[in-house]
């Protein structure tokens, strides 16, 4: 292979590989390709197999045994043995006669200890030369003609080097690897073992086992006709190499034979269960399972996310020109999400859930909960199962529940933890490990609750189990939902009547949905009363659209000429619809029909028509019933004639974000006056121009920003939107589909 002035100089001298199969012929074509050596030599015992390497052009010259070869290699020379594991040790024989100590070899053989035996045997010890490895890359083909130049791209490649392995053997070898594509990872060869038994081995063998099976049935012509996806995706590994899979299944007997006695006794249970037609441990398993598959199959995806969130931002551009007309339906209630999966998993019996919002701060909630137990089936398409384990079920989750960046999470499970026999810690993302928890760490201590905070009273938060809480009467010094929702849960665990009262009307979802549980709790004027000792009641949860995620777009129609939106089946519950009240009161029309209750939450279609806006000074009383909220109303307040003032609100500065700070520079960028005071905020109406503004990792913020852009006078780009999938993973698909301009940038950091 001539050399090239343009291209760079090859690292390897002569690359040798042994074995011309699937994996041998692929090293050397992706080599080959990739001018990684100036020459690639292949060596097999088949004329023919040679004959058409060189045809194709994946080696330079072609041997038939290292003898011919050997004596030629010395340093940046190295020799790949590709044969079947149980051949490697009288490959491994002929390179201790013909190879000199400074040549590097190298192997591919899906089992090392094997390897390392055989070597030991050979040299009487494990010589610096050799790199033990194994590409976890293939295909059921073989042979020559399945040479695959990219075979390696994306896959790993595990090294499991001795100690006393030459550092530059072992780089020589990793740069061949990383050279094609590879992603090398390095592991104790019992480690690597025992994993390869589970993950692969395993199931090649199961695969073959069932084909054989099905294959000695009857006449296996009518099977195999009506064997559909399901046979297909189970056995494709069935057309692998046999005289390869015979090598690994004896070299890696050990580890095999225990992963292989697990499943077989986990298959006489489950043979068991059918024969006993006992439904409930099917669905145990099949479940289990599932949520294993799928979680897999996320870390997978997570992988790369978060190898390109490392490096990548998500940001959105919205241009001016757009509008909000048609019908929608945003995604379900993320208050109402998370107590449906509280409640119904200390209830008994099985609680369906429709709608459920499959954003992350409600799934960080169910994932507690199966982490302590519960069986939870789905979401799927915003339907979820929940078997109830009832009140004292729940059991210890061994680890910390990470809670995301959700403070109802963690502010409320903090409650339920509470009480129960089991200690459990509770942490969370940045933003919410920033986030006061003192509010409810001591009205949970005073009830005789073993809670400590980190010394700033932020989380992480820390529960010792404990059974004998007792109830208290608590005036709470905040309005604050998430508070009051704690020390209920909490309550159904103490000795005695536990009572709330609440400074200001709060969301009322906990006390509404114990009732629909068939709890019985008592509510009377700002007061709510519940005892111990009850029983919650599996039962059907319908969760509405959220009136905080529909906010954004009744400002996006009420500031846009033009617009005319209509929200369907959102919840309209009276501790929720400050954000109606307050653009009603600045002038926009907003329109409730189709009113009626469902599953104990009042439900309404939301008409909203643009109209000219008016500033306005909000009133105090609204602040609790449009918390979530404000950063929207803020966008409308921009858009208004006038100005308009917030006081009362100093909760805002505490939530995903400093949400006065945060909105006040934005609009600033945007050319609108606004005065941050320390528990509000005043915004006098203008023209909002265009420019960069920051989310600081808020989902509201990113939101508010981007219907900000409909009366913009250039793009605003909303920087780092990643955390709009908390509360509202389809807003920018939803946001365009109404006419909003909306892009997603990934842009580098
Ligand atoms: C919530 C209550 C509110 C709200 C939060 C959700 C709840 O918090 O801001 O997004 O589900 O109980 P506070 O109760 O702390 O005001």
């Amino acid at each position: 292979m001539p050399d090239s002035s343009d291209t760079p100089k090859p690292t390897l001298n002569q690359l040798v590989i042994i074995g011309l199969g699937l994996i041998g012929a692929s090293i050397a074509s992706a080599a080959s390709k990739r001018r990684l050596a100036r020459k690639v030599i292949g060596i097999s015992r088949r004329s023919s197999t040679l004959e058409l390497a060189l045809e194709a052009g994946i080696i330079d010259y072609s041997a038939s045994s290292l003898d011919v070869i050997g004596g030629n290699l010395g340093s940046d020379d190295l020799v790949v043995i590709c044969v079947p594991t149980l051949t490697v040790n009288s490959v491994l024989q002929e390179c201790h006669l013909h190879l000199n100590n400074e040549v590097t070899i190298t192997d591919v053989a899906s089992v090392k200890g094997s390897v390392i035996e055989a070597v030991t045997q050979i040299y009487g010890f494990v010589p610096e030369q050799f790199v033990p490895g194994h590409p976890i890359a293939g295909s059921e083909r073989n042979g020559v003609t399945a040479a695959d130049h990219d075979l390696f791209t994306g896959h790993r490649v595990v090294l499991t080097p001795d100690l006393k392995t030459g550092e530059e053997h072992l780089s020589l070898v990793a740069k061949l690897w990383s050279d094609v594509g590879a992603l090398v990872s390095t592991m104790a060869v019992e480690d690597h073992d025992e994993i390869l038994a589970a993950t692969s081995h395993l199931p090649h063998f199961l695969a073959y086992s069932l084909v054989d099976t099905l294959a000695s049935m009857g006449d296996k012509n009518e099977i195999f006709k009506f064997a559909a996806g399901g046979f297909r995706d189970f056995t494709r590994i069935a057309a692998s190499d046999p005289v390869m899979w015979r090598d690994i299944a004896l070299a890696n007997r050990s580890s095999i034979l225990d992963v292989l006695d697990k499943v077989m006794i986990n298959f006489v249970t489950l043979r068991g269960a059918i024969a006993s037609a006992n439904g409930e441990y099917l669905i145990d398993v099949f479940t289990r399972a599932r949520d294993a598959r799928n979680y897999f199959g996320k870390l997978e995806e997570g992988k790369e996310l978060r190898e390109y969130s490392v490096t990548k931002t998500t940001n959105f551009r919205v241009s001016p020109g757009g509008h909000a007309r048609g019908h929608l339906r945003v995604p379900g209630d993320k208050s109402i999400s998370h107590r449906s999966i509280m409640l119904g998993s200390i209830a008994t019996g099985m609680t369906e859930i429709n709608g459920f919002l499959e954003g992350e701060d409600s799934l960080a909630t169910l994932q507690a909960f199966r982490d302590m137990g519960v069986l939870i089936e789905g979401p799927d398409q915003g339907r979820v199962v929940v078997h109830g384990v009832g009140m004292q079920g729940l059991k210890d989750p061994q680890k910390a529940l990470y809670m995301g960046n959700s403070g109802t999470s963690m502010r409320l499970l903090s409650g339920l933890l509470a009480g129960q026999g089991f200690d459990t810690e509770l942490i969370g993302d940045d933003s919410l490990s920033s986030r006061p928890m003192t509010r409810v760490a001591n009205p949970l201590s005073s009830m005789g609750a073993l809670i400590f905070t980190a010394e700033d009273g932020t989380p992480p938060l820390k529960i010792k189990g404990n059974n004998s809480l007792k109830a208290i009467d608590y005036d709470m010094p905040l309005a604050s939902a998430q508070v009051k929702s704690c020390l209920l849960l909490a309550g159904l665990y103490a000795q005695g009547e536990t009572s709330v009262t609440e400074p200001a009307p709060t969301r009322d979802h906990t006390e509404r949905m114990l009732k629909g549980f068939g709890y019985g709790i008592k509510v009377a004027d700002n007061k709510v009363t519940l005892d111990s000792g009850g029983e919650l009641k599996g039962t059907r949860i319908d969760v509405p659209a959220d009136i905080s995620s529909a906010a954004f777009f009744m400002v996006a129609a009420a500031i846009t000429p033009g617009s005319d939106i209509m929200l369907e089946h959102v919840g309209v519950n009276p501790t929720r619809i400050g954000v109606i009240n307050i653009l009603r009161q600045m002038g926009v029309m907003i329109t409730l029909m189709n009113k009626r209750e469902v599953g104990g939450e009042p439900v309404a279609d939301i008409r909203v028509q643009y109209a000219e806006l008016k500033g306005i000074d909000i009133p105090e009383s609204q602040v609790a019933l449009a918390i979530d909220e404000f950063p929207a109303i803020f966008i409308a307040a921009a858009c208004a004639d006038g100005v308009t003032c917030l006081t009362g609100a100093e909760e805002l500065r505490v939530k995903e974000s400093d949400r006065i700070q945060a909105m006040s520079d934005g609009l600033s960028i945007l050319g609108i006056e606004a005065e941050p005071t320390l528990d509000g905020i005043k915004i006098i109406g203008g023209k909002i121009g265009s420019g960069r503004v920051l989310s600081h990792h808020d989902h509201r913020i990113a939101m508010a920003f981007s219907v900000a852009g409909l009366r913009a006078q250039g793009d605003i780009i909303v920087e780092d939107c990643g955390n709009v999938a908390t509360s509202f993973p389809s807003f920018v698909d939803i946001a365009s589909s109404v006419g909003l301009n909306i892009n997603i940038e990934v842009s580098n950091d």
